[in-house]
């Protein structure tokens, strides 16, 4: 098969190419390089499977382009991060909006299959518990910065399985929760590479809020096998799925883990969200992924956890 992956630079899209190259399929990457990298790249540069075109998925002609050459489209390129989205939100609700609709009526155009990789940030500030795939949206202002992500991939999503509806496109979908490894930039807002190179560096980790806030940590290397897993399954179309990892830790915990895996000598300091984020920054304090519907209908579920990914990502780093 030959894949198109938008995105296909960044953090998640280097590891789904690494995988469908050493599987044998062939990778056409569409990315403008904004927060992806030639260096993400590095180990299947030279592959003969691999070809990049550099462009913005807001450039209908050059998505058009590229689509016409593939037999399916992984749709991941998308401007995410909370700094990233907070500082420049409407340059990332045009990606997130006009991008994916662009993707989608190339797609269309030369029917194709579509898989479309949302997020647990749809759920928004849902903190109930485990979050299934019908949990409810709840989300703040459409004037917090903070939510433009949320809507814009819910809107992805809407839109998406709408085409999927009226014009029978083969559309799949999954929804990831908090994916972590190699590669991830931290100072985006990625908690997880920005309290190892912290540790590493001897510096203090900066707990923003309480701490007490919870999260899941979810290695990029099963997301992926998680991702194939949709990607391949013909009962998969039509439907959406959370992949992540259902073990759930507090950031002062993460932040003790990390110092304690690494042998560091930082310390944590608390910093309080206004002053990491602005005036008005809201956030959730749970996040938990159920994944029963992966496991009964992919058979998938997660099996590396914190320690290997501290591990992996701390060895990324050049330790
Ligand atoms: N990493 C996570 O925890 C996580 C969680 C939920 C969802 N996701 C989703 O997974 C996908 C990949 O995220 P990631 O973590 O790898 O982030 P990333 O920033 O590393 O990857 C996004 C990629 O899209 C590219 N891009 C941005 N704007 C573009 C444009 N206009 N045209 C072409 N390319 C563009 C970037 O250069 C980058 O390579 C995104 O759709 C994101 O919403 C990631």
């Amino acid at each position: 098969m030959k894949y198109l992956i938008t995105g296909g630079a960044g953090f998640v899209g280097s590891h789904l190419t690494d995988a469908l190259l050493s599987r044998g399929d062939s990778v056409v990457i569409l990315d403008n390089m904004s927060t992806g990298s030639s260096e993400n790249l590095k180990g299947v540069i030279s592959h003969p499977g691999l070809s990049i075109v550099q462009g913005s998925i807001l450039d209908a002609s050059v998505v058009e382009g590229a689509v016409a050459g593939v037999d399916h489209v992984l749709h991941l390129a998308a401007a995410l991060g909370v700094f990233n989205i907070v500082d420049k939100p409407l340059e990332s609700l045009r990606t997130n909006i006009q991008g994916t609709e662009v993707v989608l009526e190339a797609v269309r155009k030369f029917d194709k299959p579509l898989f479309l990789t949302s997020t647990s940030e749809i759920y928004g500030k849902n903190s109930g518990g485990p979050l299934n795939e019908e949990s409810d949206r709840i989300v703040g202002s459409p004037l917090k910065s903070r939510w433009s992500y949320s809507e814009a991939k819910a809107i992805d999503e809407s839109f998406a399985y709408f085409y999927h509806l009226e014009y029978g496109m083969p559309v799949r979908m999954v929804r990831l929760f908090n994916t972590v490894g190699p590669r991830q930039i931290g100072h985006y807002g990625m908690v997880v590479p920005r309290f190892v190179s912290a540790a590493l560096a001897g510096k203090p980790l900066s707990v923003y809020g309480s701490g007490n806030q919870s999260r899941c940590f979810c290695h990029v290397t099963d997301a992926v096998a998680g991702m194939i897993k949709v990607i391949d399954s013909p009962d998969s179309i039509g439907q959406v799925y959370n992949v992540g990892n259902n073990s759930e830790i507090t950031i002062l915990e993460l932040a003790k883990k990390v110092i304690a895996e690494l042998g560091s000598a930082s310390e944590i300091e608390m910093v309080e969200y206004e002053k990491a984020y602005g005036a008005g920054f809201e956030d959730m304090e749970r996040r938990v992924p159920d994944i029963s519907k992966m496991k009964r209908e992919m058979g998938w579920a997660p099996e590396l956890g914190l320690e290997r990914i501290i591990g992996d990502i701390a060895a990324h780093m050049g330790r």
